[in-house]
C-alpha cells in the first residue's frame, strides 16, 4: 500500500447485514470483505478523545490533542510521524503506563483510565510485552535474566530450553550471559525484545523496536514479529519511521503534533439497523 495514495475522496461506503460502513479507502474497504466479522466486535483497544498536557512550571505543552482510534484484536498497527509529534506519549496511552489529561482508554471495551495503580500494573503485566526506545534492560543481570524476569514477576515457571531456542534463533546465543554493557546496542535491543516476547502477552506494543538494527538483522526480527502476528493472532502496535514496515501494516495512525492526520481503518458510522 502507498502511503499517499489514500485521501478524501477515496471514502468508499458499503452495506453490510443493513447497515452503513464508511471506509478509508478500497483497501480499507478490502480489508472489510475479507473478515467482516471482525469489524462488528468491541475493539480491543480504543482511545476516545484522549488529550495529554504536560505541565512543565508554567508551561503547558498539549502533547496529544483529542485523539481517537480504535485496535481491533490480531491487527498489526503502524504508528508514523515526525519526532515529538506524540508517538511514544501514545503507546504509553495505550500501554497503560502513563494516563491520558481527559479522555478515556479502553481495553476489551472496558475503561482503564481510571483504574487504580496497582490493578493498571497487573492489567499491564498480564497483556502487554513491550519493546521500549531506550531498552530498559537491568544492567546487573545476564542477558537470559533479563529475559527469564516478565515470567519470575508473573509467578511462572522460566522454560530454559525454549528462551535458549529464542536466543538462537535471533542469534545470540553465545551472548546469554553477557551483561547489558557487554552486548552492542542491536543486541541489547534484541534481547529487550524478547523480554517482551518471552511471557507470551496478548499484545506486543514496540517503540522503533528494530530501529537500531542493521537492515539484514531488523527484518529477520520483523519477520519474527510479523509470523507472531499472523500464526498466533498476536496484536502489534510499533512505532516507526520505515516505511517498509508500515507499508506491512494492517492499519497505519499517521501523527502530527498530537493529532492524527491519518487512520487507515474501516469505520463504522450506523444509521441504518
Ligand atoms: N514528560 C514530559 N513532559 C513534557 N513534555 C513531554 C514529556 N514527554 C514528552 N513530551 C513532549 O511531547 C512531545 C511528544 O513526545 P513523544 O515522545 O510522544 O514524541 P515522539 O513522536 O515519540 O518523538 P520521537 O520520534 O523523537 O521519539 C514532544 O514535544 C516532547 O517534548
Ligand atoms: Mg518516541
Amino acid at each position: 500500500m502507498d502511503l499517499s495514495s489514500v485521501s478524501d475522496s477515496d471514502i468508499a461506503e458499503a452495506n453490510y447485514q443493513g447497515r452503513i460502513f464508511y471506509f478509508c479507502g478500497s483497501y480499507c474497504q478490502e480489508r472489510f470483505k475479507n473478515d467482516p466479522g471482525k469489524f462488528q466486535n468491541t475493539p480491543l483497544l480504543k482511545l476516545n478523545n484522549v488529550w495529554k498536557v504536560f505541565k512543565l512550571g508554567q508551561v503547558e505543552t498539549q502533547v496529544l490533542k483529542d485523539l481517537s482510534l480504535n485496535i481491533w484484536e490480531g491487527d498489526f498497527v503502524a504508528v508514523i510521524g515526525a519526532s515529538g509529534s506524540g508517538k511514544t506519549t501514545v503507546l504509553n496511552m495505550v500501554g497503560l503506563l502513563d494516563r491520558p489529561t481527559s479522555g478515556s482508554v479502553f481495553l476489551r471495551g472496558k475503561d482503564v483510565s481510571l483504574l487504580r495503580d496497582e490493578e493498571r500494573a497487573k492489567l499491564r503485566s498480564q497483556t502487554f510485552g513491550f519493546v521500549f526506545q531506550q531498552y530498559n534492560l537491568i544492567p546487573w543481570l545476564t542477558a537470559f535474566e533479563n529475559v527469564a524476569l516478565p515470567a519470575i514477576f508473573a509467578g511462572k515457571p522460566i522454560e530454559g530450553e525454549k528462551l535458549k531456542a529464542n536466543f538462537e534463533e535471533i542469534g545470540l546465543k553465545p551472548r546469554m550471559t553477557h551483561r547489558p554493557f557487554e552486548l552492542s546496542g542491536g543486541e541489547q535491543q534484541r534481547v529487550a525484545l524478547l523480554r517482551a516476547l518471552s511471557n507470551d502477552p496478548e499484545i506486543i506494543l514496540g517503540d522503533e523496536p528494530t530501529g537500531n538494527l542493521d537492515s539484514a538483522t531488523g527484518n529477520k526480527i520483523l519477520a519474527m514479529l510479523i509470523n507472531l502476528n499472523k500464526e498466533q493472532k498476536k496484536t502489534f502496535i510499533i512505532v516507526t519511521h520505515d516505511a517498509d514496515i508500515a507499508d506491512k501494516a494492517d492499519q497505519i495512525i499517521a501523527l502530527k503534533d498530537g493529532m492524527m492526520v491519518r487512520n487507515h481503518k474501516v469505520q463504522k458510522k450506523i444509521y441504518t439497523e
